[in-house]
């Protein structure tokens, strides 16, 4: 199945190692390191039957690599977000710039404050759309992105996260029906009508896959969610995502898919 045609990507810039982080996972970023991973998952992604525009760092951001969260887009429109994290918000003046290639002037639109939503919160799933309330998602943020989608005949609903950062941290849609869940999000009503695969606690991280294309990528070390993906039948990818978990990012925080 081929659904998505582009995928948006941002090197990562040497500010990078000041990125935010939870400290979850130990260590600063290895900004060469970082540079590899990067060339491996933009690899990646081009075995995925998209085009990957690579958009240059900027070095006065230090988590816009990032690329999912300053915006969300769909098969319809384009919704520029509004970080809820200062030192991201202002991300979104170029992945603006970058979308315009792509979007029709009036089918882009845009979360405004006091709204405050990041991508890493929106799960798509079809025409739904879950997003994260989080740290960075507010009640504002959500209600103005359900009228922006409503719009455009999409629908969503809300899930109050507890302990992650992002929505995506510890869930992702594969498509076909399955899902993969972590932590919270294991037991939540809203997800049970999905083919769950439960992440293991010591391989929570790897929740965040992503599908594209149905190939799936997958980050490197984390053999039962390896096995459960091939069991469900993708393709699948692996890519070495270490420093940018480093910096809580996972896989799908590194793209725009669309
Ligand atoms: N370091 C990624 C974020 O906190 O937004």
């Amino acid at each position: 199945m081929r659904k998505f045609q582009n995928v948006i990507v941002r090197r990562p810039c040497r500010a990078m190692t000041e990125g935010i982080t939870s400290g979850l996972y130990p260590g600063r970023p290895d900004y060469e390191t970082a540079l590899s991973q990067h060339d491996a998952y933009i690899a990646a992604l081009s075995e995925c039957g998209v085009q990957v525009t690579v958009l240059p760092a900027e070095e006065a951001f230090p988590d816009s690599c990032f690329v999912e969260d300053p915006a969300v887009l769909t098969e319809k429109c384009a919704i520029i977000t509004n970080p809820g994290a200062p030192s991201r918000n202002k991300e979104t003046v170029s992945i603006e710039a970058a979308v315009r290639r792509f979007y029709p002037e009036n089918r882009i639109e845009h979360i405004v404050d006091p709204g405050t939503l990041e991508g890493g919160d929106v799960m798509m799933c079809g025409d739904h759309f879950f997003v994260g309330r989080s740290a960075r998602t507010n009640a504002e943020g959500i209600r103005q992105f359900a009228a922006i989608l409503a719009k455009y005949g999409y629908t969503c609903s809300e899930v109050k996260l507890e302990k992650v950062l992002h929505l995506k941290t510890g869930v992702n849609y594969l498509e076909r029906n399955n899902l993969l869940v972590s932590g919270e999000f294991t037991e939540k009503a809203e997800f049970r009508t999905y083919n769950r695969f439960v992440i293991p606690e010591e391989e929570a991280y790897a929740a965040n896959c992503i599908w594209v294309n149905d190939t799936v990528i997958v980050p490197e070390g984390y053999p039962a969610v390896l096995a459960a993906v091939k069991q469900m039948g993708y393709r699948v990818i692996t890519v070495d995502t270490s420093e940018f978990r480093k910096l809580d990012g996972g896989l799908s925080c590194l793209s725009l898919r669309f």
